[in-house]
């Protein structure tokens, strides 16, 4: 259940009820100390509309104090409404929604929605570069669909380009077509091939013929150039196996694909009026916008030319109600330009929404993207190998978790780590590289919130029932005012899960997890579930557990997070 979301209700009823007819911008807060809910902005209203202060508040709490939810309306001056919820109100809500699938949270429009995430380039292995477009995208791909949505997703692969006829001239040249068989190899000709080609004049003209013979899909060069895409496409799809991200190869749709559509597009842009010759390029100018180049003098087509083609496809295509991507805020302006010139173009409707949802770097302690002592950029796998390897020796010195299983729950360790780290900051912002930091089992970390569901799942079992049962069968009262915070936080977790979505900030979701585990761990030193000798009062205090362990299964599972259930 959304309280905010129930209190603000009640309050636009009653504004409209008082012919109170303009929208303010009125807020619902949590307010731990003096009450549960407070209403701020109240001042406002009754200054633009010119009514007493008192006069509104009184109506307000006269209508709020109604409602069976609330206990208390407490009124302070000058500007605030107090709300207290009613305590057996809150224990039949909790009642009722614990039985509920997801706890019943479910978006009542459901849309169709693209999600353009990950898109590493070809030929090149994933490094820390990739990794918050994949982890948030397919994050933010998870809340869409928990909430009932359809999603789309789209790994807009780099798999294009003048590159391309570079690698194949010195695979060619050095002749290593049959020897080009891991991506590491592949990488280290793209660096050497780069470098030929910026000094080199012969390797530079015998490039541009490669890139031309690629184009018109050469027999031989075609052939390399495929060798290069699977192998990468392979390796890649290895780090989303790992790390528990939900692309699959069928999820490909990669610049190469939208090639034949690039000429037709670039006319229609002139014809529209759109587009203009620039000096032998074709450029699109607009008005206060980032200018675009969508075809060079070389009558090479480019990165936004693919853009502008795959979002009249997909839109047609697909029949999509939204379009998402997910980016660094270097392609900020690019794609403000971008979405602007296809809805001038009518490719997409005029209030289509297409929105990019960019984000910060990962720097490393001097405040600079993070690169290897070879000056290369440090790969996922690298990442992986480090985070795995400092997790078990942490786990084998805590001596918390199954022995036998050491392999199997450090990996799941490892990617909790690895994603929590990025989802609990935020989107925004860079942020600095701490691989001390994301381990830790007591702090602000997805290996901490790991715990705290297996410390419930350990109570559980221990009490012969496991979390269905448990939440089916027995009744939970409040007994103590600390199962009152617990139940109020419960029933926060909707308006949570929410904003997450309408904010696209999954770090909200991260701090919420990180709280009611901490309000468990409190819980869990006060009481002794097992040795309590009356029934009833056992099976509510189980059953509180129980609905923590079912949010923060949902919560973990949302943020693809696997779950540790061995101790
Ligand atoms: N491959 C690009 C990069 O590595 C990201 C692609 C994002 N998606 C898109 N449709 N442009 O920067």
């Amino acid at each position: 259940m959304n309280i905010k979301k129930y209190i603000k209700k009640k309050i636009k009823k009653i504004l409209k009820i008082m012919n109170i007819k303009k929208k303010y911008n009125y807020k619902i807060c949590n307010n731990k100390k003096f009450s549960d809910y407070q209403i701020n902005g109240m001042i406002e209203i009754s200054k633009k509309e010119n009514i007493k202060i008192n006069i509104l508040f009184k109506i307000i709490r006269k209508k709020l104090i109604k409602k069976k939810i609330f206990s208390k309306i407490k009124i302070i001056y000058p500007g605030y409404i107090n709300i207290f919820i009613n305590k057996n109100y809150i224990e039949k809500i909790i009642n009722k929604i614990s039985k509920k699938k997801n706890f019943g949270i479910t978006n009542k429009k459901k849309k169709k929605i693209l999600i353009d995430y990950s898109s590493p380039n070809i030929a090149k292995q994933m490094h820390i570069g990739n990794l918050r477009s994949t982890i948030l995208g397919d994050c933010i791909s998870n809340i869409f669909k928990f909430l009932g949505n359809k999603v789309i997703k789209i790994n807009h692969i780099g798999d294009w380009g003048t590159q391309f006829g570079i690698i194949i001239t010195w695979i060619k040249k050095f002749k290593l077509e049959k020897k080009i068989n891991n991506l590491k190899k592949i990488e280290k000709i793209y660096k050497l091939a780069h470098y030929e080609y910026k000094i080199n004049k012969k390797f530079r003209k015998l490039s541009r013929k490669n890139v031309t013979k690629l184009k018109k899909k050469k027999k031989n060069i075609i052939k390399i150039w495929n060798k290069i895409v699977k192998l990468t496409i392979k390796e890649n799809q290895k780090i989303y196996n790992y790390l528990n991200v939900n692309l699959k190869i069928k999820n490909n749709i990669g610049e190469s694909f939208y090639n034949n559509m690039l000429l037709k597009i670039t006319k229609n842009l002139i014809k529209k009026k759109i587009a203009l010759k620039h000096k032998k390029s074709i450029i699109i100018f607009s008005k206060n916008k980032f200018p675009i180049i969508i075809q060079k003098k070389d009558k090479a087509f480019l990165y936004s030319t693919t853009d502008i083609a795959s979002i009249k496809y997909r839109y047609k295509k697909f029949k999509i109600d939204k379009m998402i991507y997910f980016t660094d805020f270097r392609q900020k302006e690019y794609f403000k330009s971008i979405f602007y010139i296809c809805k001038k173009a009518k490719y997409i409707p005029k209030n289509f929404y297409i929105k990019n949802y960019y984000f910060g770097l990962i720097l490393n302690n001097n405040g600079k993207p993070i690169k290897t002592r070879k000056g290369n950029n440090l790969t996922i796998k690298k990442i992986i190998k480090l985070i795995y390897k400092k997790s078990k020796k942490l786990i084998i010195k805590k001596n918390i978790y199954n022995k036998q299983k050491i392999n199997r729950i450090t990996k799941k360790i490892t990617i909790s780590a690895i994603k929590y780290m990025d989802l609990s900051k935020n989107r925004k912002t860079s942020y600095i590289f701490n691989i001390n930091k994301i381990i830790c089992l007591n702090s602000n970390t997805g290996p901490y919130i790991q715990y705290s569901y297996t410390r419930i799942i350990s109570i559980l079992r221990k009490n012969k029932t496991n979390t269905t049962k448990s939440i089916k069968n027995n009744k939970f009262y409040i007994s103590s005012k600390l199962e009152y915070e617990i139940s109020k936080k419960i029933l926060d977790f909707e308006e949570k899960i929410l904003t997450t979505i309408k904010q696209f900030q999954p770090n909200i979701i991260c701090l919420y997890l990180y709280e009611i585990s901490s309000l468990f761990s409190i819980y869990y030193e006060k009481e002794n579930i097992s040795n309590i000798k009356d029934n009833n009062i056992k099976n509510s205090k189980l059953k509180l557990i129980s609905i923590i362990a079912k949010t923060l299964r949902i919560g973990l599972s949302i943020l693809g997070i696997p779950i540790l259930y061995n101790i």
